[in-house]
């Protein structure tokens, strides 16, 4: 089978064409923006926030399916979760993509994110994967300006 046969699953595919929560959240109390020096793909997270909850999650940017499906399911992921607890999902799916070929990884907690799990087998894949995670960990730590995947 192909790299990208036996990457692009069903799911990640469906997730990649017509991702969900793609669009801006223009009152959301946190914001950051990704980029992948790699290929100079960028994507832009949104939360909204109550009580250290997050209520909301969105993204909007350009990237390949691999890219635009992890961010459509990270937003899915994370939505009504934590601070605490979505930083554990980023731990977790961190933890599963770059665990390197053949790599043993925790199914717990990680839901549909284990269609992702196939991306290890492919390092140069791996950065279009977590892209919007570190996006994602920027902007609940605040931090200002572009995140880059390096
Ligand atoms: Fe740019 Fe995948 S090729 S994020």
């Amino acid at each position: 089978m192909t790299e990208l046969g036996e990457l692009y699953q069903e799911v990640v595919m469906a997730h990649g064409s017509r991702p969900r929560n793609f669009r801006r959240i223009e009152d959301a109390e946190k914001h950051s923006d990704g980029y992948n020096p790699f290929c100079g793909d960028m994507v832009s997270v949104f939360l909204k926030m109550d009580e250290g909850r997050i209520t909301d999650a969105a993204f909007v940017g350009k990237g390949c399916a691999i890219s635009k499906a992890s961010a459509s399911i990270m937003t899915e992921a994370v939505k009504g979760k934590t601070v605490e607890e979505a930083q554990e999902i980023f731990e977790s799916f961190h933890k599963m993509v770059t665990r390197g070929p053949g790599g043993k990884y925790e199914v717990d907690g990680l839901g549909e994110l284990e269609v992702l799990a196939g991306v290890a087998e492919f390092p140069t894949r791996v950065k279009c994967a977590v892209l919007a995670w570190h996006t994602l960990k920027a902007a609940l730590k605040d931090e200002g300006g572009t995140v880059s995947t390096e």
